[in-house]
């Protein structure tokens, strides 16, 4: 089922029950029945009815001895996503356009009608599900669903301070939870991109994106590569946004010029192996830092 879809059949009573599962999640791995039914001021008829419904819609999990109940990322989703709505954020949302390594993507809409992106992180889903499989040990999922919240919050606030500084980053719309919405760059990811008609100018400006981040944002992205990089062609111009900033570090951080010549270095290896471009690594992290004026 659409995940638009499965947030219509949550009713009201369910979404309280998905509100305080989620704000729990830090606290218990299970949060116990007892608790819910005190906070959720229901009796214990229709709060197992409404576990019941939320269970089949695959948005809580029930505890295989106790009687304790925790929220899927299923369930984040559509609180999330209700939010979003809720606060004028979105207004319609489209279709999956991708999987990441620790997030699931969608199109979607603004009220104003800007075409967008919801980014919702879902870190551990895979090594999740490969550690169920082989019965190691116990996993902790809550830390999965905390550890995916603070990534969205992170980009968020990493977004939100580089969009006033630089037009080469997704504009940032919002948050809640698990998910970031921004900005839908149409374009290809440039390690899928193989007929760039300036790569030179292309590298340029990703260097001097990077530059704008540590000197105006004061932040390094810590995490760089040619699958972090979308370009977008319009008119014939070819424009790289840099994406997929959670992991950023600040300028002040201990490890953040060890951090920003290896983002460098990445690019540049990129850069030399697929199209011949050559620029001296030293020379490039300097101008990154505001050492030298042009590269
Ligand atoms: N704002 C955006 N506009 C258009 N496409 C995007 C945007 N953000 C991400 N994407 C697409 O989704 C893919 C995954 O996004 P992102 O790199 O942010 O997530 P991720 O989970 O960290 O992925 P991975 O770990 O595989 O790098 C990108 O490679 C890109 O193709
Ligand atoms: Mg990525």
């Amino acid at each position: 089922m659409k995940l638009a879809r499965v947030c219509k059949h949550v009713s009201e009573e369910g979404l309280s029950i998905l509100t305080l599962l989620d704000r729990y999640t830090g606290m218990y791995e299970y949060v116990p029945e007892d608790l819910l039914l005190r906070k959720a001021q229901l009796y214990e008829k229709a709060l197992a009815r409404e576990i019941e419904t939320l269970k089949k819609l695959k948005l809580v999990e029930v505890h295989p001895t106790r009687a304790a109940y925790r929220i899927t990322f299923l369930g984040l989703d559509c609180l999330a996503l209700l939010d979003l709505v809720k606060r004028d954020v979105l207004s319609h949302m489209g279709p999956p356009i991708g999987t990441g390594k620790e997030s699931v993507l969608y199109l979607a809409k603004t009220p104003l009608g800007s075409v967008v992106t919801v980014k919702f992180y879902k870190i551990g889903r895979v090594s999740f599900k490969k550690v169920v499989r082989t019965r190691d040990y116990l996993v902790d999922q809550s830390s999965w669903l905390e550890a995916s919240k603070t990534s969205a919050e992170r980009e968020y606030r990493a977004l939100s301070v580089l969009s006033k500084q630089t037009g080469l980053v997704p504009k940032v719309f919002g948050w809640s939870r698990h998910a970031v919405v921004m900005e839908y760059v149409e374009g290809v990811d440039l390690c899928d991109y193989r007929s760039a008609e300036d790569p030179e100018g292309i590298l340029k400006r990703i260097l001097l994106t990077l530059r704008v981040a540590y000197l105006g944002a004061g932040i390094v992205h810590a995490d760089l590569s040619e699958y972090n990089v979308v370009i977008s062609i319009r008119d014939s111009t070819e424009t790289p946004y840099i994406i997929d900033w959670p992991q950023y570090l600040s300028r002040e951080d201990p490890r953040a010029g060890e951090r920003l010549k290896i983002d460098v270095a990445t690019l540049l290896k990129f850069f030399k192996r697929r199209y011949g471009v050559l620029l001296d690594l030293e020379s490039a992290v300097k101008y990154v830092k505001g050492l030298l004026d042009g590269i």
